[in-house]
């Protein structure tokens, strides 16, 4: 499947076929290429918990008011971001020349160390790469898939059993899509949220690449 068909094909799924199940080794080959996203200093702040369990996901879908797509998804997967994932950073450059060692250990070590928002914030920014990563790669292998931040965030950490250096940054359901798509709900003009140089600079302009509508206003005078 191309790139931009993946995009298009995206959609976040609210109704999933309960019988469908999804096997180890498909979300082993997933999570090959989710391991692969970009993270700051390669720090892969991240941990998932694939959720496949029956009684678990029901009571996951507790701790995610009540919506059934937790329950019916094949495998409920919290994302996770690693708070205290720069501690990690002697392991990941362990087989670095040792003169990148030294310069680049202490960097991030001073970078992180004490500063507890910095630390979520690059939690919550890799694990969200890893993410679309997986939600990606699960729709190129016509898996469907939905992200979720509505669950109470301290019973899904009890649930599952976090450690408190670890935030759940949002659920993805991945299972059989089972109603059609709902047609594309509003996006916002490219026209409006995409700025050239600066944020009071002209709004990015050109004729949409096809298969897009040509928008008329774009059209020259006469077509
Ligand atoms: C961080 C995040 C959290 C979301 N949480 C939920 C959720 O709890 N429940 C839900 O039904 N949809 C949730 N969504 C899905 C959005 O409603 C959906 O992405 C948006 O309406 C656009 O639709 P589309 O992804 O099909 O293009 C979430 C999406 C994101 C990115």
């Amino acid at each position: 499947m191309e790139f931009s068909e993946i995009v298009q094909q995206r959609r976040s799924v609210k109704s999933y076929d309960p019988d469908k199940t999804i096997s180890d080794a498909e979300l082993r080959e997933l999570f090959d290429e989710v391991v692969l996203s970009p993270s700051s200093f390669n720090l892969q702040n991240w941990t998932f918990i694939a959720v496949k369990d029956s009684a678990m996901k029901k009571k996951l879908k507790e701790a995610a008011w009540g919506q059934s797509q937790v329950k019916d998804c094949s495998a409920a997967i919290l994302v996770c971001g690693k708070l205290d994932a720069y501690q990690d950073a002697p392991k990941i450059y362990k087989d670095a020349p040792k003169e990148v060692q030294e310069g680049l250990l202490p960097m991030i070590n001073n970078f992180y160390e004490g500063k507890e928002q910095l630390q979520r914030d690059e939690a919550i920014r890799s694990a969200s790469l890893a993410a679309m990563t997986l939600m990606y790669g699960a729709t190129s292998r016509g898996w469907a898939t939905g992200p979720m931040i509505g669950f109470d965030p301290e019973a899904v950490s009890r649930l599952l059993k976090l450690t408190p250096n670890l935030i759940p940054v949002m659920i993805v359901v991945l299972g059989r899509q089972k109603d059609p798509p709902r047609p594309r709900s509003y996006r916002h003009p490219v026209e409006k949220v995409v700025r050239l140089n600066t944020l009071d600079g002209p709004g990015l302009t050109g004729m949409p690449h096809p298969p897009n509508k040509p928008d008329p206003a774009h059209m020259p005078a006469g077509a």
